[in-house]
């Protein structure tokens, strides 16, 4: 019996979020390369996308370079540039079938051109789906984003668009990267780091938190079940106490 049976349908989290972090360790742990983890990293995005969409998962927002990630050594940038492109280009016509639909959150323009052309493509041609909602977070991270947001808020009030007073929580989640995408319900990181390393602060304030030791190269479908099994457990009160929650049901 696999896990997907045990999970509740009526209090699935609309949007899950993950941290895929521990190819490195992965691949060190073998006497590999540290390429050699991000390519098993790339292969289980694939399995994982599946099992989210089997489970009616709407949304999908997985954290696949980081801004800080360009500090890394240039080979391995490289390296992980010519992987997505790689992926992107060879799972356009699936995700296309499936139904999936694909978007970037993250500074594009950091990308290297063929990078980016790929991923554009293939946003455009996974524009129709109807499914689950891929969202690749790429050069990212949530300082610059609210330094982005905060930038083009301040050009629209000089330039007289938008007023100071109308400036509400609303105004700024519409200036970010994540515009139109549900908050994530369930934040997942893997490879044992009990941090979130720069990653989607403002969207993830009532997002439940869930840490695995298990590397991503070893992430998969069951272990995608066992996080949303343990996030049907968890109780949101989103500051209210739990009385008010139970009387509300
Ligand atoms: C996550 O795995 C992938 C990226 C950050 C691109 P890491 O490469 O961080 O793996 P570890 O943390 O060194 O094991
Ligand atoms: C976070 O992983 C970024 C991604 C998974 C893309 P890192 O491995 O870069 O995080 P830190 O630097 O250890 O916090
Ligand atoms: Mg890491």
């Amino acid at each position: 019996m696999s896990l997907l049976d045990k999970i509740d349908k009526n209090r699935l989290p609309a949007h899950i979020a993950i941290i895929m972090d521990g190819n490195g360790r992965w691949a060190k742990a073998r006497g590999l390369e540290r390429g050699e983890g991000h390519k098993e990293g790339v292969s289980v995005i694939k399995k994982v996308v599946e099992s989210a969409s089997k489970a009616s998962v709407q949304y999908l927002t997985l954290y696949a370079f980081s801004t800080e990630n360009w500090n890394r050594p240039s080979e391995e940038v490289k390296g992980l540039m010519d992987l997505m492109v790689y992926a992107i280009s060879k799972e356009t016509a699936d995700l296309k079938k499936n139904g999936v639909r694909i978007r970037s959150i993250g500074d594009m323009h950091r990308l290297p051109e063929y990078t980016r052309t790929a991923l554009e493509e293939c946003i455009r041609e996974t524009a129709g789906g109807t499914g689950l909602t891929l969202v690749l977070a790429l050069s990212y991270s949530s300082k610059w984003e609210l330094t982005t947001a905060s930038r083009k808020i301040a050009a629209d009030v000089a330039k007289g668009v938008l007023r100071v007073e109308d400036i509400d929580e609303e105004t700024l989640a519409n200036y970010l990267t994540t515009r139109g995408l549900p908050d994530p319900d369930l934040l997942i990181r893997t490879g044992g780091e009990q941090r979130i390393s720069n990653f989607l602060l403002w969207q993830c304030v009532y997002a439940e938190l869930y840490f695995t030791d298990t590397f991503w190269p070893d992430f998969g479908e069951e272990t995608l079940y066992e996080a949303i099994l343990e996030y049907q457990r968890r109780e949101r009160r989103y500051g209210k106490t739990s009385e008010q929650i139970d009387s509300a049901q």
